[in-house]
This record gives C-alpha cells, sequence and structure tokens, in this order.
C-alpha cells in the first residue's frame, strides 16, 4: 500500500516538471530517458510480485508512445511462476532497452517480442537456480523473432541448458551475448550450429560460469567469424582438441582461466592470428605443445600463473616470435630455473611476473632482451645468490621484487645496469648485511630489506641513495644507531627499524633526515630519547611501544607529531618539565601498559583527541586534568589503580553542542565505594551540562562497598544505591547543632566503642554496625540518628528499659 502511496506522490511531483503526461501502471516510476535527450521519451521501471497473474502488472496501459526504457523487477523471493505477457509487450514498439529482472520465467514463446523492431538491448535474468535446479529457462528457435534491431542480450543466471540451433538467427544485429552462470554443458548447445547464421555479427561471447567439460572439432562456435571476445572462464573445461577454436578467426581475447585444462594441443590458438590476450590462468597445465604461440605477433598479453608448468616445458621456443608481447604472467607454477634464451624474442615486454615458483637458477643474461621490461616479480622462489650478470641490460626496470627467497650474497655489481630502479624489495630473505650493489641504484625511492638477518649496519651503508623515501628494515638484527649511519638519506620519509635490537641512539643520527614523517622503532631495548627526535620538524608519526623507556617528557618530541606510541615501555611519569602546552599538536597518544601513577593538567596535551593510559599503576587523577583538552574524543583509563575519583577530575570546558562528548573508559579500577563518589553512578544523567564526559563502561565499573551489605563486597556502579556510598566516622556534629557539649545530648553523634558507624553524603543513611562483639550488654549511646543498627552475634540478657527511647526508625 506505501508503495502506492509513494507512486502517486512521486507522480504528482513529476508531471508538473516535465512536459511528458503518465498515466500507465501504477506500480511503475518514471523518470525522462536520458539516454535521448533530443525527444521526450521515458525510463519506467516497475516492480511487482510475478509478472502474468490477473491483477499484476497491466502492460495495455504503459503508453507506448513515450517509452523507450522499460525495467521490470519482480520480488526476488516469489518462488512462484511467471509468465511473459506477450500481447501487451509487443505494443511496445519504441522501445530500445528492456530489462526483466528476479521474474521466475520457464520459458520464451515463440514470437514474444514480435513488434519491438526497436529494441537494441534486451536482458532477462531469472536467477532460476534459486527456484530449484529443474527450473530452467526454455527458448525455442523462433523466441527471438522480430528483434531485428537487437545488439546486446543478456541471459546471464536463468538455468539454461541449451538453446535450439538457429535460435539467434533473426537477431541479425546481436554483437554481445551474455550467457554466463547458466547449465550449459557442451557449446554445440550454443544455437550457433547453423552455417546461414554464419554471417553472425556477434563480436562478444561471455559463456564463463557454465558446466563445459570439452572443446573439440564440432563446437558450435566455427561460424563466429567475426567474434573478437570469448569469456570461457570458470566452467570445468578439462579436455580442448586443436581445432576447437578453428574458425574464430577475429579473436582478440580469450578467458579460459578457472578451468581443469591439462595442456594445450598443437594448433589450438593457429587460426586466431588476431590474438591479443590469452587467460589461461588457475588451471592445471603441466604441458604446452611446442610452438602453441606461435606467431601470435599480435600478442599482448599472456596469463599462465596459477598452474604446474615445470621449466621443462617452458624454453627457448616457448615464447618465441611473441615479439609485441607486454604482459607475461608464469607466477605460481613449477618452474626451477630459466634458460637464458626463453625470453629472447620479447623486446616490448614491460612486466613478466615469475613469483611463486621454486626458480633456483637463472641463466646470465636471461633478461638481457628484455630492454622494456619495467616490472620484474621474483619474490618467493628459491634463490641464493644474485650474480653480476643476473639483472644484465634491464636498463629501464623500475620495479624489482625479490621478497621470500633464499638471497644472502648480492654481487657488487648486480645492479650496475638497474639505473632506473625505483623499487627493490629484499624482504624475507638471508641477508647479514646492507648489499653495497644497492649504493649503484641512485633513483631508488623504496627499499625493503625488512626480515633478514641483516647486523652489518654502517656509515656509508646507504651511500648516493639520496631519493630514497622509504626505507624499511623490520625484524633484522641491527644494534645501537649512531650518527652518520643514516646520513646519506636525505629525502627519507618512512623509516621502519622495528624488532631489532636496538638500545642505544645516539644523538644527531637523525640529523641529516629533516624530512622523516613516520618512523617505527617498536620492540627494541631503547632505553632513552632525550634530544633525539625534538628536532625533527617534519615528524608526524613516531612509534616507540615496547621498548625500555622509564624516562618521557614532552621536550622530547618535535613539535608537530600528531601520533605517538609509548605503550609497553617502563615509564612512570609523563613529565612535562617545561610546561609546554601550546608547541605540542599530539592527537593521539598511548601510553598503555606502562608504570604511570598520575596523570594532571600538564601530563596531557591539551591537543589530544584519543588518549590511551590504560592498564598503569594510576592512583591520583588531579582536578581539572581535561578541562582545557576542547579536542578529547577518548580516553582509556581502564584497569589502573584509582580507588578514589574526584568529580572535578573529569570537568571539561563546556563542550560545545554540536560536538559529541568525550569517551571515558574506567572499568577495572578497585573503586571503593565511598560516601563521595555517588557521582559516578549519575555522570551520564549529567549529559546535559555538556562539562563531563560519558563513561562508556559503566556496567563493567565496580565499586568495594565500605560496609559489605546484602552478602556482597562489591557493586556495579550502575546498581548501586544512594545508601550504598558509605564512609566511615567516629563522631559527628550536625551544623546546627547547639547543644555538642554533651555527650547526651541529641545532637552530636558518637560511635560507640567497639562498633563501627558509616553515613552516606547526606547522612539520609547512618548505618552503626555492633555486630559480632561478643558484648554482654547492649552499647550505650547508640546515636540518635541512626538508620541501621547491627546487634547479631552478641550474648544481650536483657534489654533495658527505653533503650531505644527517641531513636527515630
Ligand atoms: C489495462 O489497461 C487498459 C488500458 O488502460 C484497459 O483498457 C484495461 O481494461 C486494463 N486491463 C485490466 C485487466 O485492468
Ligand atoms: C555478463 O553478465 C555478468 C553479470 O551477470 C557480468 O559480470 C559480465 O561482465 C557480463 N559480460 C559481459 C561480456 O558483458
Ligand atoms: C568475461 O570476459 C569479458 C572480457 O573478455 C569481461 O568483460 C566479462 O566481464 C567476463 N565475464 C565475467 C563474468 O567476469
Ligand atoms: C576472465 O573471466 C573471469 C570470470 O571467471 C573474470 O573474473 C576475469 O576478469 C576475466 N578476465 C578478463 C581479462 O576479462
Ligand atoms: C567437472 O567434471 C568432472 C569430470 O570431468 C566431474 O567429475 C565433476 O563433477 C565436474 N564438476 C562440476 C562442478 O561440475
Ligand atoms: C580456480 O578455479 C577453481 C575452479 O576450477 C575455482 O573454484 C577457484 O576459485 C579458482 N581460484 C581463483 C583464485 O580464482
Ligand atoms: C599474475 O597472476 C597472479 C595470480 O593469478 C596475480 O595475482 C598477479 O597479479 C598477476 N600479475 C600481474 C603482473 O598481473
Ligand atoms: C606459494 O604460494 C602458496 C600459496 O599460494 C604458499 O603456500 C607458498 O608458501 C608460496 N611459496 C613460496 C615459496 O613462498
Ligand atoms: C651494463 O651496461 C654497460 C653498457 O652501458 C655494459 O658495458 C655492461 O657490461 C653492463 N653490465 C654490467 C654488469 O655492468
Ligand atoms: C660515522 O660518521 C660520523 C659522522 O660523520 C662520525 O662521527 C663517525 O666517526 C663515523 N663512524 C665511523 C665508524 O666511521
Ligand atoms: C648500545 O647502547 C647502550 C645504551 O646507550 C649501551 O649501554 C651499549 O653499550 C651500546 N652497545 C654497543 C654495542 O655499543
Ligand atoms: C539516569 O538516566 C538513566 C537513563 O538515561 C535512567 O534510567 C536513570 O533513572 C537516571 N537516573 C537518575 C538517578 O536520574
Amino acid at each position: 500500500m506505501w508503495l502506492l502511496v509513494l507512486n502517486l506522490v512521486l507522480l504528482v511531483f513529476t508531471v508538473t516538471s516535465s512536459a511528458a503526461r503518465y498515466d500507465g501502471p501504477v506500480q511503475c516510476t518514471w523518470l525522462p530517458d536520458n539516454s535521448d535527450t533530443t525527444s521526450s521519451k521515458l525510463s519506467l521501471t516497475c516492480k511487482v510480485k510475478i509478472l502474468g497473474e490477473a491483477n499484476s502488472l497491466n502492460f495495455s496501459s504503459i503508453p507506448a508512445e513515450v517509452t523507450s526504457r522499460l525495467k521490470i523487477i519482480c520480488e526476488n523471493d516469489l518462488l512462484y511462476e511467471s509468465v511473459l505477457p506477450t500481447q501487451g509487450l509487443q505494443r511496445l514498439h519504441e522501445l530500445v532497452n528492456l530489462k526483466i529482472v528476479n521474474c521466475k520465467l520457464l520459458s520464451i514463446d515463440p514470437n514474444s517480442f514480435l513488434g519491438l523492431y526497436n529494441l537494441k538491448q534486451l536482458s532477462i535474468n531469472t536467477h532460476n537456480a534459486n527456484w530449484g535446479p529443474g527450473k530452467s529457462l526454455e527458448l525455442s528457435s523462433l523466441s527471438l523473432t522480430g528483434l531485428k534491431e537487437l545488439q546486446v542480450f543478456d541471459l546471464s543466471d536463468n538455468n539454461i541448458r541449451s538453446f535450439p540451433d538457429g535460435t539467434f538467427c533473426s537477431t541479425t544485429n546481436l554483437h554481445t551475448l551474455n550467457i554466463t552462470r547458466n547449465r550449459l554443458k557442451n557449446p554445440e548447445n550454443f544455437g550457433f550450429n547453423i552455417p546461414e547464421c554464419g554471417s553472425s555479427e556477434l563480436h562478444n561471447l561471455d559463456a564463463s560460469y557454465n558446466n563445459l567439460r570439452s572443446l573439440n572439432e564440432a563446437t558450435g562456435f566455427s561460424y563466429l567469424r567475426r567474434l573478437q571476445y570469448l569469456n570461457l572462464s570458470s566452467n570445468n573445461i578439462s579436455e580442448i582438441s586443436g581445432e576447437s577454436l578453428a574458425g574464430l578467426v577475429s579473436l582478440k581475447v580469450i578467458n579460459l582461466s578457472n578451468n581443469r585444462i591439462e595442456d594445450l594441443p598443437h594448433g589450438l590458438f593457429a587460426g586466431s592470428r588476431e590474438l591479443r590476450e590469452i587467460h589461461l590462468q588457475n588451471n592445471s597445465l603441466f604441458s604446452l605443445a611446442k610452438g602453441i604461440f606461435h606467431r601470435l605477433e599480435q600478442l599482448l598479453i599472456l596469463d599462465l600463473s596459477g598452474n604446474s608448468l615445470t621449466s621443462n616445458h617452458i624454453d627457448a621456443g616457448t615464447f618465441l616470435g611473441l615479439i609485441r608481447l607486454i604482459v607475461l604472467n608464469l607466477s605460481h607454477n613449477s618452474l626451477t630455473h630459466i634458460d637464458g634464451r626463453t625470453f629472447k624474442d620479447l623486446f616490448f615486454l614491460q612486466i613478466l611476473d615469475l613469483r611463486n615458483n621454486s626458480i633456483g637458477f637463472i641463466e646470465d643474461n636471461s633478461f638481457l632482451p628484455l630492454y622494456n621490461l619495467h616490472t620484474l616479480n621474483l619474490a618467493e622462489n628459491r634463490l641464493n645468490t644474485i650474480a653480476p650478470l643476473l639483472f644484465n641490460g634491464l636498463f629501464i626496470l623500475s620495479k624489482l621484487t625479490l621478497n621470500n627467497n633464499l638471497i644472502s650474497s648480492i654481487d657488487v655489481k648486480a645492479f650496475h645496469n638497474c639505473s632506473s630502479l625505483k623499487e627493490l624489495d629484499l624482504s624475507s630473505n638471508a641477508l647479514d648485511q646492507v648489499p653495497e650493489a644497492i649504493q649503484e641504484l641512485t633513483f631508488l625511492k623504496t627499499l625493503d630489506l625488512g626480515e633478514n638477518q641483516i647486523s652489518d649496519f654502517r656509515n656509508g651503508s646507504f651511500k648516493n641513495l639520496n631519493q630514497l623515501t622509504g626505507l624499511r628494515m623490520i625484524d633484522n638484527n641491527i644494534g645501537n644507531l649512531t650518527a652518520g649511519m643514516l646520513w646519506d638519506l636525505p629525502s627519507l620519509q618512512v623509516l621502519n627499524l622495528a624488532k631489532n635490537k636496538i638500545q642505544g641512539i645516539e644523538r644527531d643520527t637523525f640529523k641529516r633526515n629533516t624530512q622523516l614523517e613516520a618512523i617505527r622503532l617498536d620492540e627494541n631495548y631503547i632505553g632513552e630519547i632525550n634530544g633525539i627526535f625534538a628536532t625533527l620538524a617534519s615528524l608526524l608519526w613516531l612509534n616507540l611501544s615496547d621498548n625500555h623507556l622509564v624516562w618521557f617528557d614532552y621536550a622530547f618530541i618535535p613539535k608537530n607529531l600528531k601520533w605517538l606510541d609509548i605503550h609497553g615501555n617502563f615509564i612512570e611519569h609523563l613529565g612535562n618539565y617545561y610546561k609546554i602546552q601550546d608547541e605540542i599538536r599530539i592527537k593521539t597518544l598511548d601510553a598503555s601498559h606502562n608504570r604511570i601513577t598520575e596523570i594532571s593538567p600538564m601530563s596531557i596535551a591539551n591537543s589530544i583527541e584519543l588518549l590511551f593510559i590504560n592498564n598503569n599503576f594510576i592512583k591520583t587523577i588531579h582536578p581539572n586534568t581535561f578541562l582545557d583538552k576542547t579536542n578529547l574524543a577518548r580516553v582509556d583509563m581502564y584497569a589502573n589503580e584509582l580507588l578514589n575519583l574526584d568529580l572535578s577530575s573529569l570537568r571539561l570546558s563546556s563542550f560545545p553542542e554540536n560536538k559529541s562528548l568525550p569517551e571515558v573508559y574506567l572499568g577495572g579500577n578497585p573503586f571503593h565505594c565511598d560516601c563521595n563518589m555517588e557521582w559516578l553512578q549519575l555522570i551520564n544523567n549529567m549529559t546535559d551540562s555538556r562539562q563531563y564526559p560519558k563513561v562508556m563502561d559503566l556496567d563493567n565499573v565496580l565499586c568495594k562497598l565500605t560496609h559489605s551489605n546484602r552478602g556482597m563486597t562489591h557493586l556495579p556502579f550502575n546498581r548501586a544505591k544512594t545508601s550504598d556510598f558509605l564512609c566511615t566516622y567516629e563522631t559527628h556534629c550536625f551544623a546546627l547543632c547547639h547543644c555538642c557539649d554533651f555527650d547526651a545530648c541529641d545532637c552530636e553523634m558518637t560511635c560507640p566503642s567497639g562498633c563501627s558507624c558509616y553515613h552516606d553524603r547526606t547522612w539520609n543513611t547512618n548505618v552503626v554496625d555492633c555486630s559480632s562483639q561478643n558484648a554482654a550488654e547492649i552499647p550505650e549511646r547508640i546515636p540518635m540518628d541512626a538508620t541501621d543498627v547491627h546487634l547479631d552475634g552478641n550474648k544481650f540478657k536483657a534489654l533495658k528499659d527505653h533503650l531505644f527511647i527517641g531513636r527515630k526508625t
């Protein structure tokens, strides 16, 4: 019903804004057809439950003269059969684009679309498979008669098992046919077996995600002489005969990825000289017929990744004549060595991917002919040494990836010809020093030496690397840093030295690295940072977590730093000796897991947004600690040693309405349910004042009861009552009391000896506990205002008269 109302509203609204008048079916909404700005045609979208029911969409009321686009969407979950309303449809002769989505159709009757002689695009996606495996859409050889302008036909996801021969004979202008996600078993059932339809304009056939098992001579493609794009990916193809693509003389792109093909037979591509791209990734290829790619002189992309090819099948002949090849992907195969002549014709190759093989040996000068190569990936192989002539001739190589090999030595001359290299990844190898060979890479921008065993790191290690912006050396054995070691890197912006063995950093170590923006030094043994970073004006990000720091002072960090992580050290104090606030810009500070005992206004930067000081030994939060933190968003203080907390410790200066209040976490502290702590229970009811943060974990903040009661020793704050927040007293005299010089007077209260007495903030609760005294007499002078008197566990013999006289109940 609401849908209907909505449509009416929309109609009234749009009619006024457009010249066109619409009084079509109520299930439809419409917009001007933007694809054709010259005419005033409409694009209709209709939502129905199913098609063909008596009270469903009335096609006869669709304004035929003005409707050029129509999209019908059935309810996807409704598993009832729809029927094409043939008669209503045939009136729509202005229709250019028709889409029918989710309607569970089982057949398209002959001549269903007769009359749609302007239709160029047709999509029918029933998703019949959701309904049941047996629910297939069936077409007859006459289903498409009349669609002589049809160019793009999307029949994906219809559970179609076969097309009768000649199905596409009448659609003489069809250039794209999408039959992906159906249940076709054999290309013979694609409906193309009639030579008279051989003049078909079909350019693009997508038959991916079907159940094809084999391709052989008899397959129905051979008449598709204009076919340029053929997608047979994600089928179950295991058998291919050498003639299965015969006749596809215009083929440019073939996608056979994600199948189970084991070998490529002789002559497979022989008739398709126009091929630009061959995608064979993720098959089970272990052999390639000799000369399989011969004379594919137009080939640009060859993807053979994710197969089982060995070096016995990749040799000097394999890529012979691929003179235009730009991308060759041999990653994820089983190659063990590379023959020196393998790539000898590939002058234009730009990207060579050999990642994740078992390559242990590459013949000298193997890459010499590849003088256009800019990306070479040799990661995840078994290379031990880099010989002087391995990368010979790679003059324009800009990215070289060698991570996850077994490299322990690199010849000094190895990069002599790679003078254009910008990115070099040598991570996860077995290097024990910074390879001297890199000193020839004067254009290098990023260098990854992480996860090696480098301990030898000294002045001059990075000589000539003036352009280097990123250096990653995480997880090595690097010891103390001294002045001079990094001085050759004036452009350095990002430095990662985490997980090393650094104990000391000499002053001036970073003196020449004025561009540094981010430094990781976490998981080292650094004990002292005074004077090391303070001058790095561009530093924004510093990670010193998990080190051995004891002293911290804001004077140690540079003034533009925004992000600081010092968690997991032995810091006792967030010092601010010079009381600097205006020159600090820290937004995020993680000081958790240290030994901090107190925080005060000066120990937190006023610029702070996120503060983590959980898991410390904090006992004291000074009043107004957060008062000037006007950007505060979150403070984690859980797992500290707070017994008491004054409301003033959390006070903020009035937070603007449009900014959400800071969120505070306080759980895991050993709070006492002291008479001064009652406010915490109510803090989240004070948000209107905009002067206090929200405590997000109030459910988990417990306090220890001063006087254990109801058999409990601890209570969550939000379950405690006012009367649970108690302080002890010995004597008490109310302010308005006049007679307090005498003990017996009603006003002064003295806790009887041997008893414990408690009161809440307002003295509305006054507990006198004299239990378990073993006393024979009831204590005298029980305070007048006592509200709870506990006398159990005694041995009173008799209760005297007038004992409780005057006591309120
Ligand atoms: C469908 O619409 C046409 C034209 O508006 C009208 O004549 C016909 O009665 C309608 N049919 C039904 C079943 O409502
Ligand atoms: C065929 O349709 C699917 C969606 O069902 C789409 O992902 C694919 O790109 C289409 N193929 C072509 C060639 O347009
Ligand atoms: C099949 O390959 C064509 C390009 O050749 C591509 O446009 C289409 O999206 C692919 N189909 C699917 C389902 O990815
Ligand atoms: C090959 O087809 C697969 C669908 O299985 C698709 O994901 C991939 O993008 C296609 N490759 C090309 C180059 O079209
Ligand atoms: C693929 O084909 C094999 C036989 O070649 C068959 O056993 C298997 O069930 C098929 N897999 C699918 C998903 O159809
Ligand atoms: C590889 O192909 C199989 C089907 O042969 C498919 O299940 C799998 O998802 C594909 N893997 C990738 C990474 O595409
Ligand atoms: C090579 O293929 C693998 C796996 O199919 C893919 O992850 C990688 O991106 C491809 N490499 C290039 C350079 O396209
Ligand atoms: C190759 O890749 C597979 C996963 O795709 C991985 O398990 C294996 O470790 C890789 N091989 C090497 C040498 O890294
Ligand atoms: C590098 O290139 C020069 C020519 O510019 C050549 O003489 C030299 O042999 C090449 N190889 C090595 C490893 O130096
Ligand atoms: C490294 O360079 C610094 C600064 O020039 C210098 O003081 C130091 O002595 C040098 N160290 C070595 C071992 O040469
Ligand atoms: C490294 O630095 C620490 C602290 O500065 C010092 O105690 C230690 O002796 C130094 N180690 C070496 C090998 O210089
Ligand atoms: C505090 O607010 C909560 C919910 O916002 C409410 O349930 C509770 O009764 C309030 N407590 C007091 C004492 O006003």
